[in-house]
């Protein structure tokens, strides 16, 4: 089951130069700053009550993320919900027909567990599932 949006991510080509925005002008306050290498990617979290904004950036030249914003340039990425079950989730999905990229979770920021679900099952938009580390 969905319980709420977790994130925004936006793709940026460097986390500190895309945080000054946010920081600056919004007063938000960038943390969790970590690189996940299951996904070549370094990534940065702005709380905003329940949710937060997800800086995303390559971490290595052969990032899929890299291929991103040579496609597209920097903006949003994907939208992340939270869910309870994220096995179960992905077998709910797989059932129904949807095109996963991910048929089982992997490790995602803050030691969660993540799964993608491809963007043409879901009108264009990369979707992250996530089940947030317990404790
Ligand atoms: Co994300």
């Amino acid at each position: 089951m969905l319980k709420k949006i977790n994130h925004i991510a936006l793709a940026v080509e460097d986390i500190d130069d895309a945080a000054k925005f946010y920081q600056n002008c919004l007063g938000l306050e960038l943390s969790g700053i970590e690189t996940i290498s299951a996904q070549k990617s370094k990534v940065g979290f702005f709380q905003i009550g329940a949710s937060s904004i997800e800086l995303v950036q390559p971490a290595e030249p052969d990032s899929p993320l890299q291929k991103f914003l040579a496609a597209k340039g920097q903006g949003i990425h994907h939208i992340c919900f939270e869910v309870d079950d994220i096995e179960a989730e992905i077998k709910n999905l797989l059932a129904k027909g949807a095109t996963m990229i991910d048929h089982g979770p992997r490790p995602g920021a803050h030691n969660a567990r993540v799964a993608f679900i491809h963007p043409k099952s879901a009108a264009g938009v990369l979707i992250e599932l996530v089940e947030l580390a317990q404790g």
